[in-house]
C-alpha cells in the first residue's frame, strides 16, 4: 500500500523568537521545511508529501517546493493549515487521496530526521501496528509538578516517574490510515501529538528507535545544534 506523509508546518515558532514563521527559517541558506521534506522524500517508501503550510503562506511554500530539487518519484501537495497542530494535521489528511493506506506525520520542526528512522516507522505500520512513534530514552529525570499561576515562582513537586519507563516521542510517526482518520474525528481533546488520540481510542500503539538528529528545532540553541549536525554531514 502507499504511503503519504503530512507535514504540519503552519506554526508561528514562538518559542524560537521574533521572525518568519519557524518552517520558513533557513538551516544552511535552505529553508527549514525544504530539509523535512527532503528528509521524507528520501524514502523511497514514500510517493507524496502533503505539507500544510502557514495559512497565509501556501503560495510561498508552493514557490519554494517548486524553486528547490526534490525527488521526481515523489508528488508534492501544499494546503493552507489551521490555528493548532492537531487542526493542520487535520487539514492535511483531508486532502489525502484515497489510494494512501499508510500515512506518516512528520513535524517541519524536525528537519534533520535520517532516512533510516523514516523507514523504520514504514516498516512497523506495514508489518500490522495501526500506530508507530519513534521513541528515545530520557536523558534527565522527569518531575511532575503543580503548575505556577505566576511564570518563574517555584513549583511543588508532585512526582518523580521513573526514568527508565520514560521516552521521548518524535516524528515521523506512522499510522494506518482509517485509524488516523477515525483518531481525528473522534478525538477533540488538545493533544501534542497524534499517537496521544490513537491511544485515546484504546488503540495500540507501539515504539521503534527514534535518532537524536530527529530533535525538534523548537529554542535557539536548537538552531545552534541543527546547523552543527549540517556540518558534520557535510565533512
Ligand atoms: N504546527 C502546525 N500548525 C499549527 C501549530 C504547529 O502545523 N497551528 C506545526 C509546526 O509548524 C511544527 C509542528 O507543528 O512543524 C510542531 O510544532 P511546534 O514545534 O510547537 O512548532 P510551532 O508551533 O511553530 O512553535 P511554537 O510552539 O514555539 O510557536
Ligand atoms: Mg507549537
Amino acid at each position: 500500500t502507499p504511503v503519504a506523509a503530512v507535514i504540519p508546518a503552519a506554526g508561528r515558532g514562538v518559542r524560537l523568537g521574533p521572525g518568519a514563521p519557524k518552517a520558513l527559517r533557513a538551516l544552511s541558506g535552505t529553508p527549514m521545511l525544504i530539509h523535512a521534506v527532503r528528509a521524507l522524500a528520501a524514502s523511497r517508501h514514500v510517493s507524496l508529501v502533503i505539507v500544510v503550510a502557514p495559512s497565509e503562506g501556501a503560495a510561498e511554500v508552493k514557490s519554494l517546493l517548486d524553486a528547490h530539487a526534490l525527488p521526481e518519484r515523489t508528488d508534492f501537495l501544499v494546503v493552507p493549515g489551521g490555528e493548532t497542530r492537531q487542526e493542520s494535521v487535520r487539514l492535511g489528511l483531508d486532502a489525502l487521496p484515497p489510494e494512501y493506506g499508510v500515512v506518516l506525520v512528520h513535524d517541519a520542526a524536525r528537519p534533520l530526521v535520517p532516512v533510516d528512522t523514516v523507514d523504520a516507522v514504514i516498516e512497523a505500520v506495514r508489518e500490522g501496528a495501526p500506530a508507530v512513534v519513534p521513541a528515545l530514552p530520557l536523558a534527565d529525570t522527569v518531575k511532575e509538578v503543580e503548575p505556577a499561576t505566576v511564570a518563574g515562582t517555584p513549583e511543588p513537586v508532585v512526582a518523580t516517574p521513573e526514568r527508565a519507563r520514560l521516552r521521548a516521542v518524535q516524528t515521523p510517526q506512522g499510522f494506518d490510515r482509517a485509524t488516523l482518520v477515525r483518531a481525528h474525528e473522534t478525538v477533540t481533546d488538545d493533544v501534542t501529538d497524534d499517537a496521544s488520540m490513537v491511544e485515546q481510542l484504546g488503540l495500540r500503539v507501539v515504539t521503534v528507535p527514534g535518532h537524536e538528529e530527529a530533535f525538534k528545532v523548537t529554542r535557539p540553541l536548537d538552531l545552534v545544534l541543527a546547523e552543527a549536525v549540517l556540518a558534520r554531514r557535510r565533512l
